[in-house]
């Protein structure tokens, strides 16, 4: 690794004016300081995932999940690329699917921290196209990077590809599978948002109600992103899922809830839930057998919809006429301060898988417990 160039001294604070709302919108970029100075970031925590692959939601514990957002925080709010954490680190960003945010943020999480990427935004690019295996194409990349960033089209393909990768794998989206790094995203922006959401729900204090317009079964972000918020179960009052499909769950997700006791219902009347509810999240493509389908698209917001006034939106995005551009400037808007702090996530979780935390600047300043 290169000589950090102030390793004694307090990382200086980043200027992100461009990932600020424009001039004249209420669109919400919480603070990230509000999460990671009150406690500090446990560094035991964050090396159990070290070397591991990153594959679901589901493999997340409470504690790792808001130990990442907490040093994503840190991230966002400080210059950490003087420090060059990834230095001498290369990843592959294999994409058989198409993508704008997930290949890019990756992409840029990297090359901010100094580390190198192999990018393949295009699956027919590679021996994919001469009817190659994708364990055969593991093997490979195996000689070549220090990771593998994959997102596919088929479900399986992360076990495909395993049977020969021996170094990690993120999955990136495996066609209606799962999204985890996405949900990290998430519940990022949730946790900036909402801070006492990293810690016990205080004794009184209120739950938030959950909306989700879209189908969990069959889009992997939605699907995901639930089971995720099983980990914050004690700060949630009830699920509402609103979609077109009497059964949306799938199996996993339905019994997933039901383990973890948490309250929900299923409607397809948007106008009826959406004024008690305190966090929309909102998705309409599905990636179903070999193509996208635009489903839920009855299920539309716009600036006049009846959105409690202080209720967010998510959406992993891209979206389409679901969720109209005329919220984009009101403060429900919490889904490009999602989008943007994909970036600070992604480099928070690379740092741990790839074993680069001790290349963190000054931990006492940053608050960084090693010791427990
Ligand atoms: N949220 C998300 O996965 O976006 P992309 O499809 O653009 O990567």
């Amino acid at each position: 690794m290169k000589e950090t160039p102030f390793p004694d001294e307090v990382p200086e604070e980043a200027d992100r004016p461009s990932i600020d709302p424009p001039e004249g919108s209420e669109a919400i970029r919480p603070e990230p300081g509000n999460l990671f100075e009150s406690s500090p970031i446990s560094l035991p925590v964050l090396n159990e995932l070290k070397g591991e692959n990153i594959l679901n939601a589901g493999q997340f514990t409470f504690e790792q999940v808001t130990e990442l957002c907490k040093l994503a925080a840190a991230l966002e709010k400080l210059e950490i690329w003087p420090y060059h954490p990834l230095d001498g680190k290369i990843a592959v960003t294999a994409f058989f699917e198409a993508s704008t945010r997930t290949r890019t943020s990756f992409e840029s999480a990297i090359l901010r921290l100094d580390g190198k990427v192999i990018s393949i935004a295009d699956g027919s690019t590679t021996g994919q196209a001469k009817g190659e295996s994708l364990a055969d194409i593991g093997e490979m990349f195996n000689a070549y990077a220090d990771c593998v960033i994959m997102r596919h089209t088929k479900t399986t393909a992360p076990e495909e590809i395993l049977q020969n990768l021996r170094i990690p794998l993120i999955n990136a989206g495996n066609g209606s599978g799962e999204h985890p790094t996405q949900a990290l995203a998430d519940w990022f922006a949730l946790l900036k948002w909402n801070p006492e959401l990293a810690s016990p729900r205080k004794p009184g204090a209120g739950k938030m109600n959950l909306g989700i317009l879209g189908t969990p079964g069959s889009m992997r972000a939605v699907k995901s992103f639930l089971l995720m918020a099983l980990l914050f179960q004690d700060h949630i009052g009830k699920v509402t899922v609103i979609s077109e499909m009497a059964d949306p769950f799938g199996e996993e997700v339905i019994q997933s809830l039901t383990d973890a006791n948490i309250d929900y219902e299923v409607s397809n009347d948007v106008r009826e839930h959406l004024p008690g509810l305190d966090v929309i999240y909102m998705n309409s493509i599905a990636f179903l057998g070999d193509s996208y389908k635009n489903m839920d698209s009855r299920f539309k917001l716009n600036a006049e919809s009846p959105i409690k006034e202080s209720a967010v939106i998510l959406h992993p995005l891209a979206r389409l006429d679901e969720l109209d551009t005329s919220l984009d400037k009101t403060p429900h808007n919490l889904y490009f301060s999602q989008a943007h702090g994909a970036v600070f996530i992604r480099q928070a979780l690379l740092m741990a898988v790839l074993d680069r935390l001790k290349a963190l600047p000054n931990l006492i300043d940053l608050e960084i417990n090693t010791t427990s």
